[in-house]
């Protein structure tokens, strides 16, 4: 379980994230909105633990442990793990050699990557000249590499063509455990219970809605999360009204 107790989190001396309460219970995935600079991003980064997003106060906790101070490594040993926005290039770094060092012991990279139609770019420096839908299939096969607990997704499926959107939308599901087998004649509780995995997914195109049926949507406006309900929901309240009067209408 993945607990945010009053959050305050400042990045290059300006206050980002004002107040954020998140608790995200095992096998729930929720759907983070929000305007543009309205801190997604970081608040993200900050549950990976990245040290310039200085948390002023505030306490994050995962798996009853409190990783507020731990280190990006130590969060990743613990179950922590992120797709990213917009990952760096690094040149002299293969893709395949990245997939390993993010895999578990004896990952089998090659077979991952063929799930993911990417074999041909695993002796390619990684996002080295990658397209943007390229990226963000390199950072869900580090994903299915890595196997974390807790899922984050920073606009994964941003710039990524129609067809390769299923696939995107495929693979998030698999790794979120909400593809289950076999659960058609079992009620959402029965499902929930066979589900571990956490996710949270930050989207503007609401695309991925269509693929995962998350189970709680988050509206971050003003540096608060200042809207709790179905995803869905607030998707269409968004499209329609914008992000101020949806976040007016929850207050
Ligand atoms: N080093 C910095 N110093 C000051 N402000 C910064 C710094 N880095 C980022 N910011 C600001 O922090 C705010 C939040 O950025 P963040 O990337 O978290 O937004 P976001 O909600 O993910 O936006 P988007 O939807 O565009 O991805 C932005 O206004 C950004 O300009
Ligand atoms: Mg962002």
């Amino acid at each position: 379980m993945l607990v945010i107790e009053d959050l305050k989190v400042r990045l290059g001396g300006k206050e980002i994230l004002k107040h954020i309460d998140l608790v995200i219970e095992p096998g729930e995935t929720h759907i983070l909105f929000g305007p543009n600079g309205s801190g997604k991003t970081s608040l993200l980064m900050t549950i990976m633990g990245y040290p310039q997003y200085e948390v002023v106060c505030g306490k994050i906790f995962f798996k009853d442990k409190d990783i507020t101070d731990m280190s990006i490594n130590e969060r990743a040993e613990l179950g922590i793990g992120m797709s990213y926005q917009r990952p760096p290039s690094i040149q002299g770094l293969k893709t395949r050699q990245m997939v390993h060092l993010c895999g578990r012991n004896g990952v089998d990279v090659d077979s991952l990557a063929s799930r993911m139609n990417f074999t041909d770019f695993l002796d390619r420096d990684i996002n080295v000249g990658f397209s943007g839908g390229e990226i963000k299939r390199s950072e869900l096969l580090q994903l299915m590499a890595q196997d974390p607990d807790l899922l984050l997704f920073d606009e994964p499926e941003s710039g990524v063509d129609l067809e390769n959107i299923a696939l995107i939308g495929n693979t998030i599901n698999q790794l979120l455990e909400r593809d289950v087998k076999g659960t058609a004649d079992k009620s959402k509780k029965e499902i929930m219970k066979l589900r571990t995995k956490m996710g949270l997914i930050i989207t503007h195109t609401g695309f991925i809605l269509d693929y995962v049926t998350a189970d709680k949507g988050q509206v971050l406006f003003d540096g608060i999360l200042a809207c709790r309900s179905n995803p869905n929901a607030i998707f269409k309240q968004i499209k329609e009204e914008g992000y101020e009067e949806c976040v007016r209408c929850a207050s």
